[in-house]
């Protein structure tokens, strides 16, 4: 792994909005974003057809770990909860309050790592990643940090690409029919051009790690491309992920009591 990851990591997201084509291109999709209806990851499936959020979003608390451009709590606000963004990087964050300023919303942009957020326990009903802290940061260490910020009964919800598809993808180009990787060892997944590097579990160890947070896994949706759809990014077509899930949400909830792996009693007296 890169020697110091998250600088590694904010550099990126730092330097992207920092080239004008880049930051021309996110600004762009970014906009783009926050006037849609909410919609999940490169397929733009509605919300509407997935109902993958409370149905009733008004006055939850909700916070956006590696949060971006802020469409998604842009859309939360919109629909009557108290979104908070948190983000990594300075130049994601003028990025987002732009955006705010653009569409005229306004609620809390932290600039802080996902990781280690500072904000107090049990105060979020909803805790969100698209392709944020989902992707960027180390599962061991964020999920149990979303864990941490829920309220008992709280949900966590989060899109990141699927276990398949990181086996699938070369370091360039568009992902393929092969098995490029192990899968039992799936963690770190490094692109050396850009020297960042991202996380993947196999999905037994997305169980683990949720289940070792106190988190119930509720759903995961595997999400299927229609056969035309099309897609802004260069790693995945919808012919492939028509056949097979590019992306996953994943759903869990935090346990309304606390009761922490190992403190049931197992055994006779
Ligand atoms: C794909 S983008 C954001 C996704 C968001 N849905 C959007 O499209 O604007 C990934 C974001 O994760 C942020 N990020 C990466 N590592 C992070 C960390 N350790 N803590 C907080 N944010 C982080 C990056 O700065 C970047 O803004």
């Amino acid at each position: 792994m890169t020697a110091d990851r998250p600088a590694a990591t904010r550099a990126f997201w730092d330097g992207l909005t920092g080239e004008e084509g880049e930051f021309a291109r996110q600004a762009e999709y970014g906009r783009a974003m926050w006037a849609a209806e909410p919609n999940w990851g490169d397929w733009s499936i509605p919300e509407s057809e997935l109902r993958i959020l409370p149905a009733d979003l008004a006055g939850l608390d909700t916070v956006e770990l590696g949060c971006g451009t802020a469409y998604f709590s842009g859309w939360l606000a919109r629909a009557g909860a108290r979104p908070v963004g948190v983000d990594a990087s300075a130049r994601q964050l003028a990025l987002a309050a732009a955006l705010q300023a653009e569409y005229g919303t306004d609620f809390p942009l932290l600039h802080a790592d996902a990781e280690r957020v500072p904000l107090r326990d049990a105060t979020f009903d909803l805790a969100l990643s698209e392709y944020g802290a989902s992707s960027w940061c180390d599962p061991e260490r964020w999920v149990p940090e979303a864990a941490r910020l829920l309220r008992p009964g709280g949900l966590l919800v989060f899109l990141t690409a699927s276990p398949f598809l990181t086996l699938c993808t070369p370091a360039e180009g568009r992902a393929g029919d092969r098995l490029l990787r192990p899968y039992f060892g799936l963690r770190e997944v490094e692109t050396p051009a850009f020297g960042t590097t991202e996380f993947q579990l196999p999905y037994g160890q997305w169980v683990r790690v949720l289940r070792e947070a106190g988190l119930v896994l509720e759903r995961l949706a595997e999400l299927r491309a229609p056969r035309e759809a099309s897609t802004p990014w260069p790693f995945v077509d919808a012919e492939w992920a028509h056949r097979w899930p590019s992306e996953c949400v994943w759903v869990a909830r935090k346990e309304p009591v606390d009761h922490p792996i190992g403190s049931v009693f197992m055994g006779t007296p």
